[in-house]
């Protein structure tokens, strides 16, 4: 399974799946692209040795064309997935219906809850005693295509939006590999919004 890695920023979640990807005879990362230049991610991908791409966003370019770039940049490497770990660009819908069931995310909250930005900040505004990550497909709708994975955390009265980050990170890197590695062993798919394993719904 080719996957290729789409990211903004640190990265840690790419340094998950690439690690994942070592004991995973069944997926490769060989590709990884990013929006900013300077994304630490980048050097993760160096030192691994994964081809890199950056596609930055042009001054008045459209949303369509960023996208028909980014997707020139993504074809290239061939992929049968594409991951979104820590992209922060919203995909145009003509983008997410060519990737249908072959792009997934991860997102820091236990969706439905708390779509969009800030979310460790808003769990513990709520007061809410879990929170968590999701693993899901994407769809045109943000954060809002079928889940495939979960992992919940405990909020703790003490916790800011930081500490409760780094408890929710540390999940996402269990996580995430997994997923990549039950799609690269072909259990995976998503048939009308909804999410299978091994042919069940999740
Ligand atoms: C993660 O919290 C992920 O849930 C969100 O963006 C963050 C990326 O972190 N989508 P990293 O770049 O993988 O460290």
């Amino acid at each position: 399974c080719r996957v290729v890695v789409l990211i903004s920023g640190n990265g840690s979640n790419l340094q998950a799946i690439l690690d994942g990807c070592d004991d995973n005879l069944n997926a490769e990362v060989v590709g990884v692209i990013s929006n900013k230049p300077d994304a630490y991610g980048l050097i993760r991908a160096h030192h691994s040795e994964v081809d890199t791409s950056c596609v930055i966003a042009h001054k008045g370019e459209s949303r369509e064309e960023y996208d028909a770039r980014l997707s020139i940049a993504i074809e290239k490497y061939q992929p049968d997935l594409i991951v979104l770990a820590g992209f922060m660009r919203i995909l145009s819908d003509n983008f997410v219906s060519k990737y249908l069931g072959k792009m997934i995310n991860i997102h820091p909250s236990l969706l439905p809850k708390y779509t969009g930005l800030n979310t460790h900040q808003r769990a513990i505004d709520a007061q809410d005693t879990e929170h968590g990550a999701s693993v899901h497909f994407v769809i045109p709708e943000l954060d809002a295509g079928p889940v495939i994975l979960q992992a919940k955390v405990p909020v703790y009265p003490e916790d800011d939006a930081e500490t409760l980050a780094e408890r929710v990170h540390e999940q996402e890197h269990a996580i995430y590999p997994l997923v990549v590695k039950w799609f690269s062993l072909g259990r995976l798919s998503m048939n009308r919004n909804q999410a299978f394993l091994d042919g069940e719904v999740i």
